[in-house]
């Protein structure tokens, strides 16, 4: 959507021009899943696929959204006074526990607004269409009212809309990478510090396939806030030697000495892919900086192998988009990405090979699942940002 388009839909919902119009990407992770509650290392990077918004302040201090996405659903208001969760209230939730959250840390929003929003991340595949939404609602309310804000108070006010007023459990690194994304680079984070560093995404003559499993997943109905669980009491034993606050702490080898502390032969799976995605996430990000393609590619594999058996998040969808994907000719390496249970994987494909890959992969997946996956060229891109302003 260009910024005539967005104004155009604004007008004919609201009746007036917006004040400004804005866009928020969604985004892929490379490498490093599961690990950034475990207090480890991510590799995510922002995506020109996102959540398009065009806003107007008002006098009064009514809020009114209208998603092109959901039509039928109309227009929703609701009151600045009155910012509580309500199931009704659909995906507006996340715009009222953003603006609640920018209040409570004393941010001055006195007045309420008009927002037309459209996004285009196919919903519930696992590129964080939430995590998008909730940094759009961000830069709005930050361009109307003229916040000033920092970018990673604002990424840390997305998660805790996601944490305490949606009610999932999620670490930070996909409101980090939407709001801190920057072209052509990933974004190599220790969620720990919160330390970061932009790293130029050079493939070579690669491109990263996102594969679409067209299985809905919903973070909040998932294995999600278990996973997280089972990883936090495997810390409680390993504490009963060790002294450590995350996994993200241990290196392979001290994990296989404490190990027998824990009480669970599914805890330790849990927690061992918790420690060896950790180690891999450094290791791929040495072998991209040194060129090393063909090694990135064999630890992205590895990494849904560890995702799979251990850590066990991905179900046959994703597995099958996976493995066939390891066989065909031009691919470097290939995973999903994000929580898993449905969503995408990613794979490194040669550019000329791409076709052929699709519709291979495609036709399988058709044949063992019973329906087709989707397939899109991922453009890394910027972070959350204002398009353009009302002259
Ligand atoms: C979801 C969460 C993230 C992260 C990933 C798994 O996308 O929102 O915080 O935990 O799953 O790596």
């Amino acid at each position: 959507m260009n910024t005539d388009q967005l104004q155009q839909a604004f007008v004919k919902i609201f009746g007036e021009e917006a004040d400004a119009t804005f866009f928020s990407p969604g985004r892929i992770n490379l490498i490093g899943e599961h690990t950034d509650y475990n207090g480890g290392h991510v590799f995510p990077a922002a995506i020109t696929l996102g959540t398009y918004g065009a806003a107007r302040k008002r006098e009064d201090r009514k809020l009114r959204f209208y998603s092109g996405n959901f039509e039928e659903i109309g227009m929703i208001e609701v009151d600045l006074d009155h910012l509580v969760f309500d199931k009704k209230d659909n995906w507006t939730n996340y715009a009222k526990g953003v603006i609640t959250f920018l209040k409570e840390a004393g941010h001055p929003i006195d007045t309420g607004f008009d927002a037309y929003v459209y996004g285009n991340i196919p919903n519930g595949s696992g590129l964080s269409s939430s995590a998008s939404l909730e940094l759009l609602i961000g830069i709005i309310a930050e361009e109307l009212y003229d916040l000033k804000l920092d970018r990673l108070d604002l990424v840390k006010i997305g998660k805790k809309t996601e944490n305490d007023f949606i009610g999932v459990n999620s670490g930070i690194m996909d409101q980090f990478a939407i709001g801190m994304g920057a072209d052509s680079s990933a974004i190599y984070l220790d969620t720990n510090t919160l330390e970061y560093d932009l790293v130029p995404l050079d493939l070579g003559d690669h491109v990263i396939v996102i594969m679409n499993t067209n299985k809905r997943r919903e973070l909040a109905d998932s294995k999600y806030n278990e996973r997280r669980s089972e990883c936090e009491t495997a810390v409680e034993e390993l504490n009963k030697v060790l002294d450590i606050k995350t996994l993200g702490e241990l290196t392979s080898q001290e994990f296989d000495q404490y190990a027998y502390l824990i009480k669970d032969a599914d805890r330790i799976k849990r927690a061992r892919h918790a420690v060896s995605e950790n180690e891999r996430t450094l290791r791929a990000l040495e072998a991209l900086k040194a060129g090393k393609l063909d090694e990135f590619g064999r630890l992205v594999n590895a990494s849904h192998v560890s995702l799979e058996h251990d850590y066990e998040v991905t179900g046959i969808e994703l597995d099958t988009l996976a493995h066939t994907a390891w066989d065909q000719e031009g691919v470097l390496g290939a995973r999903m990405t994000g929580a898993g249970f449905g969503g995408c994987g990613i794979a490194i494909v040669q550019k000329d090979k791409v076709d052929r890959f699709t519709e291979n992969v495609g036709r399988i997946y058709t044949e063992t699942i019973g329906y087709a996956p989707s397939f899109y060229i991922a453009e890394i891109a910027g972070g959350s940002r204002v398009l353009s302003r009302k002259s």
